[in-house]
C-alpha cells in the first residue's frame, strides 16, 4: 500500500498540519487502531517525527473523537508533572496544532517494533514477559501507584459497561439486525444471552459477585489504552505512546486487560483477518489463520506471570478479585471494540493480501465478546481463566 493510495481515503488534513509545522510528509504508518492517521515526516532540522492527525468526522466512537485526541496531550502533561521516570518512558509531544475540525501533534520518530513482535516469531514468550515485567513495574511504581483516590460505587459500570450501550447506534448502522437483536445469539455453537440485555440486567440490579469485583481504590491515570501497539520496543528499551486521553483516576486492571485482549483477539484479528460465517441459526467467529503460537502461549501464561510480579502482588494485596475483574474487562474490551473497528477506515490486508473489511472485524469482535461475557456471567464470579480464555485464544479458522 503506497502512501499516495491511502491519501485518497479522507480529507487530507495532514498537508495543512505539515505546512504549519514545517514538515515534509513521508509514508503513512498503518499500525494504529483508530480513525487517527499517522505519518512519518521530516522537519527542517532533518529529524524524523511521527505526525498524528485526526479529523472530526461524524460517526467516530467516543475515544476516537477530537476531545479524546486532545485529552492525550493533557494526560501526557499530567504524567510529566507526576513522575520523571514514567515521563521518560513516554515519547514527548513536540508540537501540537489545531485547524478547523482537525487537530495534529508530533512525537519524535522512534525506530521500533510493537511489543508483541517477538511473539510472532515463534512460541517462545521469554522476551515478551521480560518486557512486561519492566513495563508493569515502571507503570505501577512510577505511575498508577504514585497516588490513589477513593472509588465510587458505579466505577465498573461507568468505566467498563456504559460504553457499550453508548456505542450501540454505531453498531446498528453497520451490523445486521439479525445479529444485534438475536436473543439467544448462538456463537460457535454456544447459545448466548444478547449482550445488551445481559449487561442491562447486570447493572440495573447488580449481583453481589458483580459488586465485589469493584477495585478498592482508583489510581493515577498512567496510561489507559495499553494495547501491544502502544508500547514500542527499540534498541534502548521501550517507549509508551498514545495514552487514553483522560485524567480521571483509573484502575490498572483495565490496562492489563487491554494487553491481554491484544493477544487473544484484537491484534490477531487485525493482522490475520476475521472469519465469520453463518452456522445454522447462529454464527461461527474466528480468524482466517491459526493465531500465532506465541500469542496463544502468552495469553495462556499471562495471568500467572502477572501474579508472580512483585510490584503487582503489592498493588493488589487487598484486592482479591483483581483477576476476575481482569477477565470481565477483557470480555468487555472485546465487545466494546466492535464499534471502534467501524471508525477505523485504514486499509488492512491479511497475510495472503486479501482485504480485511472493518465490518468483518466489528462482527468478529461483537460475537467473540458476546461469547466471553456469557461465559463469565454463567459462572457467577467463579471462573477458570484457562478454559475461559481458550474460548477465543484457541480459535481456529472455520472451514
Ligand atoms: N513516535 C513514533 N515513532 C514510531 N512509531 C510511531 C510513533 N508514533 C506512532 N507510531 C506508530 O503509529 C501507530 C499508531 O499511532 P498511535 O498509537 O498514536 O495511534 P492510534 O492508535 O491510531 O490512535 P488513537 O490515539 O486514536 O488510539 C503506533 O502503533 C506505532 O506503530
Ligand atoms: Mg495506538
Amino acid at each position: 500500500m503506497t502512501a499516495a493510495t491511502v491519501h485518497l481515503m479522507s480529507r487530507d488534513t495532514q498537508w495543512d498540519a505539515a505546512r504549519r509545522l514545517g514538515l515534509t510528509v513521508g509514508d503513512e504508518i498503518l499500525d494504529g487502531g483508530s480513525a487517527a492517521r499517522v505519518f512519518r515526516a521530516t522537519g527542517t532540522d532533518g529529524a524524523d517525527v511521527a505526525l498524528k492527525v485526526l479529523t472530526a468526522d461524524a460517526g467516530l466512537v467516543d475515544g476516537h473523537d477530537l476531545d479524546s485526541f486532545l485529552g492525550k496531550l493533557r494526560q501526557l502533561s499530567w504524567i510529566r508533572a507526576g513522575d520523571e521516570t514514567l515521563a521518560a518512558r513516554c515519547l514527548p509531544v513536540l508540537h501540537a496544532v489545531r485547524g478547523p475540525g482537525w487537530a495534529a501533534y508530533t512525537t519524535p520518530f522512534y525506530e521500533s517494533v510493537d511489543s508483541a513482535a517477538s511473539l510472532r516469531l515463534g512460541p517462545d514468550c521469554g522476551a515478551f514477559f521480560d518486557l512486561q515485567a519492566g513495563l508493569v513495574k515502571d507503570l505501577i511504581v512510577y505511575g498508577y501507584g504514585q497516588a490513589v483516590a477513593p472509588v465510587g460505587p458505579d466505577f465498573l459500570t461507568s468505566a467498563m459497561v456504559d460504553r457499550i450501550p453508548r456505542r450501540w447506534p454505531v453498531l446498528r448502522a453497520a451490523l445486521p439486525a439479525e445479529v444485534l437483536d438475536a436473543d439467544p445469539l448462538v456463537v460457535n455453537g454456544v447459545p448466548c444471552v444478547n449482550p445488551k440485555r445481559m449487561l442491562a440486567g447486570l447493572t440495573d440490579l447488580p449481583r453481589p459477585w458483580w459488586t465485589r469485583l469493584a477495585p478498592p481504590r482508583l489510581m493515577f491515570p498512567a496510561h489507559g489504552d495499553l494495547n501491544t501497539r502502544n508500547v514500542l520496543v527499540g534498541a534502548d528499551g521501550f517507549r509508551l505512546i498514545d495514552p487514553r486521553g483522560a485524567t480521571a483516576w483509573w484502575d490498572p486492571v483495565y490496562d492489563l486487560a487491554k494487553t491481554l485482549f491484544s493477544l487473544t483477539v484484537w491484534d490477531p484479528a487485525l493482522r490475520l483477518g476475521a472469519h465469520v460465517r453463518r452456522d445454522g441459526g447462529g454464527w461461527l467467529a474466528g480468524f482466517r489463520q491459526p493465531v500465532y503460537p506465541g500469542y496463544a502461549a502468552a495469553a495462556r501464561l499471562f495471568i500467572d506471570r502477572l501474579r508472580a510480579m512483585p510490584a503487582l502482588a503489592a498493588l493488589f494485596g487487598d484486592d482479591p478479585h483483581w483477576v476476575d475483574r481482569l477477565l470481565w474487562a477483557h470480555a468487555l474490551h472485546t465487545l466494546a471494540e466492535a464499534p471502534c473497528r467501524l471508525s477505523d477506515r485504514k486499509p488492512r490486508h491479511d497475510p495472503a493480501g486479501r482485504p480485511i473489511a472493518p465490518e468483518e472485524l466489528a462482527l468478529c469482535h461483537f460475537l467473540l465478546g458476546t461469547l466471553l461475557l456469557n461465559d463469565l456471567a454463567g459462572s457467577a464470579g467463579d471462573v477458570d481463566a484457562g478454559s475461559h480464555l481458550a474460548l477465543v485464544a484457541g480459535t481456529l479458522p472455520t472451514p
